[in-house]
């Protein structure tokens, strides 16, 4: 039996003390013990960035990032970026450009969106390119996406 270790992670502004073995991924711990779904389980090796979440202000590929290494820290997924139920300015333009096709990849993407547009708030496309050059889209809406980003930088949303 693997042993288990206790961490504290503030997830969405929710405090979580949960035991879990080292070798688990943040991604994993995410979606099977904390039942947040939003990041995408995909490529496993930091490709693709659907499993995109925020730690302590930072992007990451949570695949790649084991949960213990996270103990004490500040999670963000995509369901935490909305408030009382209501889609943020930058979700609300995900979808007015119609950037959502199948939709597998959008909650990394506007995850990283978000972390653009905090550090960002007026990028360029370029800079919107290469901010999210991380997250792939198998259904190619990258012009969409690029204009939901620059829509809600111009209405200096997030
Ligand atoms: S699933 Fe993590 S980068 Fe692809
Ligand atoms: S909307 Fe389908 S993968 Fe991006």
């Amino acid at each position: 039996m693997t042993a288990t270790v206790a961490i504290t992670l503030r997830v969405n502004g929710r405090l979580r003390s949960i035991e879990v073995a080292p070798h688990r991924t943040l991604l994993d711990v995410l979606r099977d013990d904390i039942r947040l779904t939003g990041a995408k389980e995909c490529c496993l090796v930091g490709e693709c960035g659907a499993c995109t979440v925020i730690v302590d202000g930072r992007t990451v590929d949570s695949c790649l990032v084991l949960a213990v290494e996270v103990d004490g820290g500040e999670v963000t997924t995509a369901e935490g970026l909305a408030r009382d139920g209501t889609l943020t300015p930058l979700q609300q333009a995900f979808l007015d450009e119609g950037a959502v096709q199948c939709g597998f990849c959008i909650p990394g993407q506007v995850v990283s969106a978000h972390a653009l547009l905090a550090e960002n708030p007026d990028p360029t496309l370029e800079e919107i390119q290469e901010g999210l050059a991380g997250n792939l889209c198998r259904c190619g809406c990258y012009w969409q996406i690029s204009d939901a980003v620059i829509a809600a930088a111009r209405n200096d949303a997030r």
